[in-house]
């Protein structure tokens, strides 16, 4: 059993990461933390907790509310792709009895801080816990820049985001992840604890089409198909006008996947780095994958190839 710690911007496809993450029996889903990213952090917060509220869970892990702003940019939020509350309008469904369709779940936030929640658990759990990165990179960077001693004790840190040999989706260059927060994430990708990045190099590998979707979702009457199906409408419609299909990208289902089941996953060492003084290539991750004078000393494993249609039937069987 691998001890995670989830720090997040829900974001439809963070919530589909979550509920993953939830069903998966080889994680203890220790703490949950939410960044500013997809939408500011006091309504990832509130997602968060809606999506929990999907789960009948009798317990729930530890939750914190983390950073509102970037280390150093302006915020930079995706409305325009999940929906204006950031779940996919799906915060504000109502039943036929006026009641929220997903009510939050009914938790007590951790008193600490989302930055002083990743420290405490590093320390409860060294070299144990795994952080699991669904967002900008800002609380981790805050965390090291707190107690660099606590968090070298981290097992490692498996993160969505970056883009090598694709196109970003914010910018030509730059994932929307690292995007928001380069100067974070370079920190994190300099700090010396293993990290494990599942860029749109491999999420673009798996597509979930509307059709895929539906199917599966309407296989099962329960709330968690519902939501799956409620969540994702503006998203999909997005992908269909913008990017050519209609369906989306589970970006962040990845990272969970990568944990649960490795077999699905192929990556190669590289030394990743991150550009913050771009001005088109702003938030560009760049590793060092060339065949000679490939440099010396790689700070991260790089996911390459996903088997995706086998990825997708275990997220199905664990969602059901
Ligand atoms: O580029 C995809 C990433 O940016 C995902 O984590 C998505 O949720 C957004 O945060
Ligand atoms: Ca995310």
């Amino acid at each position: 059993m691998q001890r995670v710690l989830i720090d997040t911007d829900p974001g439809v496809d963070d919530a589909f990461a979550i509920l993953l993450a939830m069903r998966s029996p080889e994680l203890k889903v220790e703490a949950i933390i939410t960044v500013c990213g997809n939408t500011p952090v006091a309504q990832a917060t509130q997602n968060l907790l809606t999506i929990l509220g999907v789960l009948d869970l009798d317990e729930f892990p530890a939750i914190a509310q983390g950073a509102a702003e970037p280390l150093v940019k302006q915020l930079v939020t995706a409305a325009h792709v999940h929906g204006e509350d950031g779940l996919g309008n799906t915060s504000q469904l109502r039943c036929a009895d006026g009641n929220l369709l997903y009510a939050p779940a009914d938790i007590e936030m951790s008193p600490l801080s989302g930055v002083d929640l990743i420290l405490e658990m590093a320390a409860r759990y060294p070299d144990e816990l795994i952080i699991v990165t669904l967002g900008p990179l800002t609380n981790i960077a805050k965390a090291i820049r707190k107690d660099a001693a606590k968090m070298r004790r981290l097992q490692k840190i498996v993160v969505m985001g970056g883009a090598f040999e694709e196109y970003g989706n914010v910018t030509t260059t730059a994932e929307f992840n690292i995007f928001v927060d380069p100067h974070a994430a370079d920190e994190v990708f300099h700090f010396g604890v293993p990290i494990h990045i599942a860029p749109l190099d491999a999420t673009h590998q798996v597509v979930l089409t509307g059709e895929r979707l539906h199917a599966e979702v309407d296989k099962h009457d329960n709330k968690i198909s519902s939501f799956l199906k409620d969540s994702t409408q503006a998203c999909m419609e997005f992908y269909r006008q913008h990017v050519g299909f209609w369906g989306f990208h589970i970006h962040d289902a990845l990272p969970i996947g990568i944990l649960t089941h490795p077999e699905h996953f192929e990556s190669v060492d590289a030394y990743v780095q991150v550009e913050t003084a771009g001005v088109l290539t702003d938030g560009m991750t760049v590793a060092d994958l060339r065949r000679e004078r490939r440099h010396p000393n790689p700070n991260a494993q790089v996911c390459i190839k996903v088997a995706a249609e086998a990825f997708l039937d275990h997220f199905f069987k664990r969602l059901h």
